[in-house]
């Protein structure tokens, strides 16, 4: 077996399956995860791997488990819009405490690699679409506590460059790019419009519904299943080139009302858009440029309509089960 593997957030969504996957390629790991959005369910099955409850804000914590880790990949973050604006604090102090006591730790624990978690919204609007990485980062207004999490990212990008790199880690940083997949949570327009579906359809009894959406759902994400996701961050973090940040996600761009339609078509729902007021601040188009990430041998398997059966088929019968039919 190889050296041991320490993932922060290691039980939320997308931390859960990057576990699975450092598992699956013969890894020992251990999980660090204070289970305010960690589920433990989710690391139900996989052998051999430990899991720690703690804060990253915890300096103490972090280097007991990091101790006797090769790898840390630094995940745990307060995730969710809604907190953004709530907790802008939190998040900002999970983020960049976090992320300087995860440097440090590695640093105490002898490590060799730190792997950071940022995401596709340091670029804000992205000029160039598909979105290569050297794209400029951009925090709009400063004043809005929405960007306490993209500026804690680009925080956590500096601290990751600028520290771990510089004081001996091998640093890698990966930008996930809309992942979505069973047990996802709920704030994400795939569960929402799931749920909404199953609620106008009176529980899947009609085959024809008019679905109200926020705008004309021409704006465009690219989206990426999760197992593409946690391979893909795998090869990145594994034998991405120290000081390089690279994209994971899926290079299809696809309007949300296209999106939309094809959840309707995994419930046998055909759905008549209505289209309605955009929330302001939103970005038209998003879609990551992935020939980084391919250049080390990163291929999606997982295609657009096989994800959204898995995801659309975990969230219907999770919603159906809760109103009891
Ligand atoms: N899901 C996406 O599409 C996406 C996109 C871009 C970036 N990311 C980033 O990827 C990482 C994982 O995202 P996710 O979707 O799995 O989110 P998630 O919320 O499911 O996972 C985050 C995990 O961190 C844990 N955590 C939160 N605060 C903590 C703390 N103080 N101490 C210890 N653990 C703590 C949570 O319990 C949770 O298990 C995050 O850094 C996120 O910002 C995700």
């Amino acid at each position: 077996m190889s050296a041991r593997h320490l993932v922060t957030g290691g039980a939320g969504f997308i931390g859960a399956g990057l576990v699975r996957a450092l598992v699956g390629a013969g890894h020992a790991v251990r999980v660090l995860d204070d289970f305010s959005r960690g589920r433990s369910h989710r690391l139900e099955g996989i052998d051999g791997i430990e899991t720690l409850t703690g804060d990253v804000r915890d300096a103490a914590a972090l280097r007991a488990a990091a101790e006797g880790c090769a790898v840390i990949w630094h995940l745990a973050w307060i995730n969710g819009t809604r907190y953004f604006y709530e907790r802008p604090d939190a998040v900002l102090d999970v983020g960049i405490r976090g992320t300087l006591n995860a440097i440090d730790a590695a640093l105490d624990a002898g490590a060799t690699r730190f792997v950071f978690a940022s995401t596709s919204e340091v670029y804000n609007r992205p000029d160039r679409v598909p979105t290569p990485e050297d794209e400029r980062l951009l925090i709009p207004d400063v004043t809005n506590p929405r960007f306490s999490y993209g500026g804690g990212k680009i925080a956590g990008e500096l601290l990751t460059l600028h520290m771990a790199a510089r004081r001996g880690l091998e640093a890698v940083i990966f930008r996930p790019h809309n992942i979505y997949g069973p047990d996802m949570g709920f704030a994400h327009v795939i569960p929402e419009i799931v749920e909404r579906i199953i609620d106008l359809s009176d529980g899947l009894r009609r085959d024809a519904i008019t679905l109200p959406i926020q705008g004309d759902g021409r704006e465009t994400r690219a989206f990426c299943h999760i197992d593409d996701a946690a391979e893909g961050i795998r090869l990145a973090g594994e034998q991405g080139k120290s000081g390089a940040i690279y994209h994971v996600g899926r290079n299809e761009e696809t309007a949300i009302a296209d999106l939309i339609r094809r959840i309707g078509d995994c419930l046998g729902i055909a759905l008549t858009l209505e289209p309605g007021p955009l929330q302001p601040g939103g970005t038209p188009r998003r879609c990551p440029d992935i020939a980084r990430l391919a250049a080390l041998g990163y291929a999606s398997k997982v295609d657009l309509d096989t994800g959204l059966a898995d995801a659309v088929g975990w969230y219907r019968d999770h919603f159906m089960a809760s109103r009891g039919a």
